[in-house]
C-alpha cells in the first residue's frame, strides 16, 4: 500500500443509526476516503453482548451494510465488512485479552451502563467488549479512528493494551488517535439535552433515525425540549438549544454566529421547525439510496464478499506476526 494514514471504524447492527451515529461518526467517514485508506465494518460480533434476536440481528446487520453505502462509503476506495465474516477480529482478541487487566476493564462507564440496563445478563462478553474493539483497530494497525465522544474511554484502553503488548513482546502495533468531530461529537436526546442521542432511548420522541421520513423528523424536532428564554444563542446551561444548534451547523454548515443571527427575534418554534426541514432534507437522499440498495441483495452479496475477502488479506498478515512474537509455533 502507499504511505497514506490508516483509518479503521466501525458501527452496530442494533437498528437504524441514529443522527447521532450520523453526525458524530458516519458522515463523516465518507469525505476521509480520498486521503486515508479507510476500513470501516459492521460489527455484529459487538452487538450480541446484549441479547438480540437472530433473525432481526441478520437484518440489521445487512440494512446497515447498505445504509453505510447510502451514507457515502464507497467500495472502490474503503475496505467494508462484516465482522463476523474476519476471523482475525476473534484470533487477536485472544492475545489482547492477556494483555488486559480485569480492572482497566472494570472501570469502563460504558460496561457500567450496560450493566445497569441490563441487570439480569452481565456477561463475559459485555465486560470483554472493549478488547474485541481494540483487536479490531490493531488488527489493521490503524492511525486514526473516527468516532463520537463516547468511544474516547475505549479507544484510550486500545492504546493501552498495543503499548502493553509492544513492551512485553517489542514494538508492533501502532497506537491509534481519537478523531473526534469538533461539531457534534456528542449529539444529545430531544427529549433530555443531557443525555446522550441514544439507539436503546425509550422515547421514540428523542431519537432521529436517519431513514425517518420528513414529517415524523419534523414532528420530533418540534417537540424538542428547550428552555424558557426564547433566544437562540449557544451558551452553557441552554443544552436543548445547545443541542439543536449543533445539529442545525452539522448540516447546512453554518457556524454558531450565523445561526444566531438568522434566528435573532424569531421563537423558538421557528427555529425548531428550520432544523427539522434542514435535516430531514439533508436525509433525504440517503433515504432514496438506501431504498434502491437495500433491495438488490445480490449486489450487497457481491460487495460484502469481496470486502470480507480484502479485510481478511489486509489483517491475516499483521495477526499472523502477532502470533509469531507471543510465541505460537507458525504453521508453515
Ligand atoms: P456505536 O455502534 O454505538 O456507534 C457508532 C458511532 O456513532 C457514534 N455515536 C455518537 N456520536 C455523537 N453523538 C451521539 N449521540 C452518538 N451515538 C453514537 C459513536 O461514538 C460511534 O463512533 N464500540 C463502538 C463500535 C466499534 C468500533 C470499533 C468503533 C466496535 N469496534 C472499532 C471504532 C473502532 C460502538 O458501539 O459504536
Amino acid at each position: 500500500m502507499d504511505d497514506k494514514k490508516l483509518i479503521f471504524s466501525g458501527i452496530q447492527p442494533t437498528g437504524t443509526f441514529t443522527l447521532g451515529n450520523y453526525i458524530g461518526a458516519v458522515r463523516n467517514w465518507g469525505p476521509l476516503q480520498d486521503e486515508y485508506n479507510c476500513i470501516y465494518s459492521v460489527v455484529n460480533m459487538h452487538a450480541i453482548t446484549v441479547r438480540q434476536d437472530p433473525a432481526a440481528l441478520r437484518k440489521n446487520t445487512l440494512d446497515s451494510y447498505a445504509l453505510l453505502m447510502a451514507c457515502g462509503i464507497d467500495i472502490n476506495k474503503s475496505i467494508l465488512f462484516i465482522q463476523s465474516h474476519v476471523k482475525t477480529h476473534a484470533e487477536l482478541n485472544w492475545i489482547l485479552g492477556c494483555c488486559t487487566q480485569f480492572g482497566e476493564l472494570s472501570r469502563m462507564t460504558q460496561f457500567k451502563e450496560k450493566s445497569q440496563r441490563h441487570p439480569d445478563d452481565i456477561n463475559a462478553g459485555l465486560f470483554t467488549y472493549p478488547v474485541l474493539m481494540a483487536a479490531d483497530i490493531l488488527a489493521y494497525n490503524a492511525d486514526l479512528v473516527p468516532v463520537g465522544i463516547d468511544q474516547k474511554q475505549h479507544l484510550e484502553l486500545a492504546r493501552n493494551i498495543a503499548q502493553r503488548f509492544n513492551q512485553r513482546y517489542g514494538d508492533f502495533f501502532t497506537l491509534p488517535e481519537p478523531y473526534i468531530a469538533e461539531v457534534g461529537a456528542k449529539v444529545m436526546s430531544l427529549q433530555d439535552p443531557t443525555k446522550k442521542m441514544s439507539k436503546s432511548d425509550e422515547n421514540p420522541n428523542a431519537v432521529i433515525s436517519i431513514l425517518d421520513d420528513k414529517d415524523t423528523i419534523i414532528r420530533k424536532f418540534k417537540r424538542a425540549v428547550t428552555d424558557s428564554e426564547a433566544e437562540v444563542a449557544y451558551r452553557e446551561g441552554k443544552d436543548g438549544i445547545n443541542n439543536l444548534m449543533t445539529i442545525y451547523s452539522s448540516v447546512t454548515g453554518k457556524d454558531f454566529a450565523a445561526i444566531e443571527s438568522e434566528f435573532a427575534g424569531k421563537g423558538y418554534g421557528d427555529f425548531k421547525l428550520a432544523v427539522g426541514e434542514a435535516v430531514a432534507d439533508h436525509l433525504e437522499p440517503v433515504r432514496t439510496e438506501f431504498a434502491r440498495l437495500s433491495g438488490d441483495k445480490a449486489y450487497l452479496k457481491e460487495c460484502y464478499t469481496a470486502g470480507a475477502e480484502k479485510a481478511l488479506r489486509y489483517s491475516q498478515r499483521i495477526v499472523l506476526k502477532a502470533y509469531h512474537k507471543v510465541g505460537f509455533v507458525d504453521l508453515k
